[in-house]
C-alpha cells in the first residue's frame, strides 16, 4: 500500500519530533506495533475506582455514605483544578476568569442538587449505628473543602470575625490559629479541641499554610480587584463570583445542614456521634456569615446572609 501525502507528512513531522530529542523513531514505531489498544476501563482506572469502597460495618447503607463522600471529593478536586488554572494564568482576563468560575459553579450546583442522596437516601437507623464505627472521622476533615475556601477569598475573610481587627498585621501562622473552623470542632463540655480537629491539623496545617501564602495575591478576591484596577469589564465575573459565594457559603452548607438535622437532631446520643461538637450552632450559614466577596453585596444582603434560605429549608423539613 502506498502512503498518502498526508501520512508521509505526519511521518516527517514525527521523525523531526524524535530527532529533536535524539530519539530513534523506528524504536517508537515498534512500541506502537506491540501496544494494546486503549480501553475505557483502563483509561479511567475503573477497577481501581470501584475497589475504593470499604465499609467498616455490615450495614448496606454505609456504602452509600462512602460513595457520596467520594463523589463530593471528586467535585472538589474539579473545583481546585479550575482554581489553580485561574490563579496561575500568565495573562488572566476577566472573561477567562468568569468562564472558569462558571465551571466551579456548575460543580457546586451538581453537589447541591444531589445532596438528596444523603438527606433521604439512607435509613436513619442504619446511619446512627454505622456512624459510631467511624469516630472520630468527619467530613469536617475534608482538606479540599478548606483549600477551595483559601483559593476563593482573602485569607482574612476566613478568620474568626471577632479577631480580624487585632490580627490585621499578624503573620499567616498567627492568623491560622484563628481560622473559623477551629471553633466548629471544639468540645461542648470542656472547650478543648476535638480529636477530629487535632488529627485534621496534624495532617493538613503545612499544606494549608503553603497554599494561603501562595494565594495571597492570587486568591479570587485579589484577582478580581486587580482586573478591576486594570480597567477590565468585570460585570460578568462579578455575577459568577456572587453565585460562587452563595453556592459555597449558603447553598451547599444548607444542603449539608439538612442531612445533619435529619440524622442527628433530637437524639441525645447524636452529640456523641459528632465527636461532641456543637454543630447546631456551628453549621447554619446565618450564624457563620462566611462571605467571600462582601464588596459585591449590599449591606442588607450581608446583614441577612443565609436567613431566608435557612428558614425555607427548615420549613420544608418540618412539613
Ligand atoms: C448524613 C450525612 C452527613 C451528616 C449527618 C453530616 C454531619 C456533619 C456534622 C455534624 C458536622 C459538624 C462537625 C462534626 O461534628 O463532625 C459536619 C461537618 C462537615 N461535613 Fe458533614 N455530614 C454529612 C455528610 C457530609 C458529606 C457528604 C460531606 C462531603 C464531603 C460532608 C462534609 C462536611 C464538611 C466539609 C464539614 C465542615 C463544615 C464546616 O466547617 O462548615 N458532610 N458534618
Amino acid at each position: 500500500m502506498e502512503f498518502t501525502p498526508e501520512i508521509k507528512d505526519k511521518l516527517d513531522k514525527l521523525q523531526e519530533k524524535y530527532a529533536a530529542m535524539g530519539q530513534d523513531m523506528a524504536a517508537y514505531l515498534d512500541g506502537l506495533l506491540y501496544a494494546d489498544f486503549l480501553t475505557y476501563w483502563d483509561y479511567i482506572h475503573l477497577d481501581t475506582l470501584l475497589s475504593l469502597q470499604s465499609p467498616k460495618t455490615p450495614f448496606p447503607d454505609e456504602e452509600i455514605f462512602i460513595m457520596y463522600h467520594q463523589i463530593t471529593e471528586l467535585y472538589f478536586k474539579l473545583s481546585l483544578h479550575e482554581c489553580k488554572q485561574i490563579a496561575e494564568h500568565p495573562a488572566l482576563t476577566a472573561e477567562f476568569f468568569a468562564n472558569r468560575v462558571k465551571r466551579i459553579n456548575a460543580y457546586f450546583n451538581a453537589l447541591v442538587s444531589s445532596f438528596e442522596v444523603m438527606v433521604n437516601g439512607m435509613e436513619k437507623e442504619q446511619f446512627l449505628k454505622f456512624r459510631m464505627s467511624l469516630l472520630p472521622a468527619s467530613g469536617f476533615q475534608s482538606g479540599q473543602y478548606r483549600m477551595i475556601e483559601i483559593c476563593a477569598t482573602d485569607f482574612m475573610r476566613l478568620i474568626d470575625k471577632s479577631r480580624r481587627e487585632e490580627l490585621a498585621n499578624a503573620t499567616t501562622e498567627e492568623k491560622f490559629e484563628h481560622i473559623y473552623w477551629k471553633f466548629g470542632a471544639t468540645e461542648l463540655a470542656s472547650g478543648k479541641q476535638t480529636l477530629t480537629l487535632k488529627q485534621f491539623i496534624a495532617k493538613y496545617a503545612d499544606q494549608f499554610l503553603q497554599l494561603i501564602k501562595e494565594r495571597e495575591q492570587t486568591n479570587f478576591a485579589a484577582l478580581y480587584h486587580r482586573l478591576l484596577d486594570e480597567g477590565q469589564d468585570v460585570s460578568l465575573l462579578a455575577e459568577e463570583l456572587k453565585k460562587l459565594d452563595l453556592f459555597v457559603n449558603v447553598e451547599w452548607p444548607l444542603s449539608h445542614y439538612k442531612s445533619a438535622v435529619r440524622y442527628l437532631e433530637r437524639d441525645p446520643v447524636d452529640i456523641a456521634a459528632t465527636g461532641g461538637t456543637n454543630w447546631q450552632k456551628y453549621l447554619p450559614p446565618r450564624f457563620q456569615k462566611r462571605i467571600f466577596y462582601p464588596f459585591l453585596w449590599t449591606e442588607t444582603q450581608v446583614e441577612e446572609w443565609g436567613k431566608s434560605w435557612v428558614l425555607s429549608v427548615l420549613k420544608t423539613l418540618h412539613t
